[in-house]
């Protein structure tokens, strides 16, 4: 959407250019700055969105009435059936490529957006977690994204499965070394200020260190509106 330019920036960019993203640091390290920034960038891309939030909603609220969201989970119990239209699309998109003998899909990109996705990693394992491998493991290839936030830098969380099948890795500020680690495989995201991140692209070795920018949440809301019918719009 050329009338979007405004919603860009570099470090999004180039965030949204590989695959699946994974965004973990403390809480108040600046994770919901990032999933934002993430998702009006999806928005300037013409890409389609799926909204998980298990604690109330209010997180996505803004862009639930949006052209651009296809699916909104605002707790847990909402999360399989909005899964499931990802893994539908995904398997659709697999059907037509295998139809065409292509490997890669050139259909716009659906960004399946899961702000703490620990707890249905704790919660709801059984349930959950198999359709959230599917689309780890699968998802690339047909331009599902899968954009994982969490708080909770623990191997039950962040998986030898998930972590592997991460193309992009945005570490915001941890606790401790040892969650640094698990996060980007180095320690120093403990080192960071709220503000900065370690990031590691598709396609690179090591960890860069980076300013995070922040849209305001005037422009967040300017963006949401802009992609709300009138009939839903709340101003
Ligand atoms: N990149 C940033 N630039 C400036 N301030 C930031 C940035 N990231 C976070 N902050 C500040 O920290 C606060 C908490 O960030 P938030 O994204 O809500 O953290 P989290 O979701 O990890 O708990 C923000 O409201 C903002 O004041
Ligand atoms: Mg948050």
């Amino acid at each position: 959407m050329s009338d979007m330019n405004f919603a860009r920036h570099k470090f999004y960019t180039d965030l949204t250019a590989g695959g699946h993203v994974l965004v973990a640091g403390a809480t108040g390290s600046g994770k919901s700055v990032v999933l934002n920034g993430l998702i009006v960038q999806a928005i300037a891309n013409g890409a389609q969105l799926i909204l998980l939030d298990p604690k109330g909603g209010t997180e996505f609220g803004i862009y639930r009435d949006t052209l651009d969201c296809i699916g909104y989970a605002a707790d847990l119990d909402e999360f399989r059936p909005a899964l499931e239209k990802a893994v539908s699309i995904m398997d659709e998109r697999y059907r037509e490529l295998a139809a065409k003998r292509k490997r890669t899909s050139e259909d716009n990109p659906v960004y399946v957006v899961i702000d703490e996705f620990g707890d249905m990693m704790s919660d709801r394992k059984k349930d959950l977690q198999p359709l959230l491998l599917k689309l780890a493991r699968k998802g690339r290839a047909a331009n599902v994204r899968l954009i994982l936030a969490t708080q909770s830098p623990y191997k039950s969380i962040i998986t030898g499965d998930i972590h592997a099948n991460m193309q992009s890795i945005v570490a915001l500020r941890t606790l401790d070394k040892a969650a640094s680690r698990l996060i980007i495989s180095e320690i120093g995201a403990e080192t960071l200020n709220v503000g900065e991140a370690l990031v590691r692209l598709k396609g690179e070795f090591t960890p860069h260190r980076e300013k995070v920018p922040m849209y305001s949440d005037e422009l967040l809301e300017k963006i949401a509106l802009l992609r709300t019918p009138p009939s839903k719009r709340w101003k």
